[in-house]
Order: structure tokens, then sequence, then C-alpha cells
């Protein structure tokens, strides 16, 4: 079956991945004022269109100077891209449960950012579940969910149903008006169709007149163009 594509599974990725959008609207619903975003792509797609999908969400969205949080931040891809695009005014919280994730994402960090265009990192030793308390108000543009385990890491030590969305309960006051939140959800590994599940049914349960939901799947297993589709995930905002 395509979920356990050899290929992928020796590159050791979770595939397939799902996203997801939620938005937090104003009270009359008309103008938006943030969202969380997730997404899902097919196992045939390249990974580099992933990233361009995300990129272009995260893009169109987080401006310099801002405030991000990578609640998985894993060998630091995810985190590289944002501390690129807060820029030296910005900061970014990179967290991670295991030691040697954090410093893989440091050490990305440092070898690919000019130290000018650092910005101020805080990184966090600990379960998502308990970020919370390192961000003091509701400033935050961007928190980033790349779930599921460490890829060619240990396996067992991987993102659940509950440390997800007790994290999330935790963190949605902390997003800033137009911030929003991005999850990518694996389902290919066990537990990882427990977590979407879960993650689906916590954000459906979010009041209708604060945020709106957008949930995004691949059907084609060929490539297409990326950006319409990102044009289209726009005006649905
Ligand atoms: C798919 S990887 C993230 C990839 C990363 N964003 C990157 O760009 O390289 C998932 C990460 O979640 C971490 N993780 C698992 N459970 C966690 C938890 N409760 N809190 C924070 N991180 C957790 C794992 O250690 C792993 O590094």
């Amino acid at each position: 079956m395509w979920l356990k594509e050899p290929f992928h599974w020796q590159l050791g990725w979770l595939l397939p991945l799902d996203c997801f959008r939620l938005h937090r609207v104003n009270m009359r619903g008309i103008k938006k004022s943030s969202y969380i975003c997730c997404a899902s792509y097919h196992s045939k797609l390249s990974l580099c269109q992933q990233k361009d999908f995300l990129d272009a969400v995260w893009s169109s969205h987080v401006q310099p100077g801002d405030s991000c949080i990578d609640a998985t931040c894993g060998k630091g891809r995810d985190s590289l891209r944002i501390a690129k695009l807060v820029g030296p005014k910005g900061f970014l919280l990179a967290c991670d449960i295991q030691t040697y994730a954090i410093y893989q994402t440091e050490a990305l960090l440092r070898s690919e950012i000019d130290p000018s265009q650092y910005p101020r990192v805080e990184f966090v030793c600990n379960s998502h579940e308990f970020l919370s308390k390192y961000v003091k108000d509701n400033s935050i543009r961007l928190i980033s969910y790349n779930l599921g385990y460490l890829p060619n890491g240990d396996r067992q030590i991987r993102t659940t149903a509950r440390t997800t969305t007790n994290s999330l309960e935790s963190l949605l006051p902390k997003l800033c008006h137009s911030g929003i939140i991005s999850l990518v959800c694996y389902v290919g590994h066990p537990g990882g169709l427990e977590e979407r599940s879960e993650v689906l049914n916590y954000v459906a349960k979010l009041p209708k007149d604060t945020w709106s939901v957008t949930y995004h799947e691949w059907y084609l297993s060929i490539p297409f163009n990326l950006y319409s589709r990102i044009d289209y995930m726009s005006h649905s905002l």
C-alpha cells in the first residue's frame, strides 16, 4: 500500500502527512484575524513540494520582526525557514523533547544564517505541552507543529494525540491577531492516525465565531501547479 513506500521509509520519512488550517475570525465573522493551518500530501509527491507549500503559507503571513514558535524543531529545517522569515529583529522559540534535536537545530541555524541576520532564538528542551510558560503574551505570529518522530531517530520518541492537543490547548491563547498555527500530521506510523483524528476532533470543537479551520490534502500523485493551490487557499480565507 502507498502508505509504506519503501523509498520513503528508507529515507526515514513518515508518510503521508496531513496539514490543516484554522482561522481566528472577528466576532462578526467577516474579517479573519488569525488562523491555524494544517496540510496533507500524497506520498508520491516530492518533499520539496510539501516544503514549498508550507513556505508559501508561512511567508504570506510571517513578517520580519515577528515572534514565532517551532514546537517540534527536530533537525531544524523548519526553524531555519522561520528564522529567515523573522530576520534579525524577530524571535524564534524552538522546542523539542530531545536534546539531540535541539543541538541539531542550533547547529543548523548557526551554519546557515549570517550572524548579522540571526534572530533572537530561545531553545526549550521539553515537551511542547509546557511551552506556554515561556511565552508571556499573545504575540506569536506562527506556531509550527511537524508531528511524529525525528527522521532517522528513535521512533519511540514521537508526538502523541494527548501531548499535541494539550500543547494546542495551552498555546492557542498565545497567538496574535493574523497569526497562524501550522500542523503537519503523519499517519504512516503507529499512533499517527489516532493523532490526526484527535487533532481534527479538537479543532472541530473550537468556537466558530473565533476560529476558522482549513484542512488541506493533496489528491494528485503527479506534480501540479502548487501556487494555484496556494491562491485557492488564500481566497478561502
Ligand atoms: C517530524 S520531527 C520534526 C521535524 C523538524 N520540524 C524539522 O524541520 O527537522 C518531530 C519531532 O517532534 C519531537 N517531539 C516528539 N514529542 C514531542 C513533544 N511532546 N514535545 C516536543 N517535541 C516532541 C521529536 O523529538 C521530533 O524531533
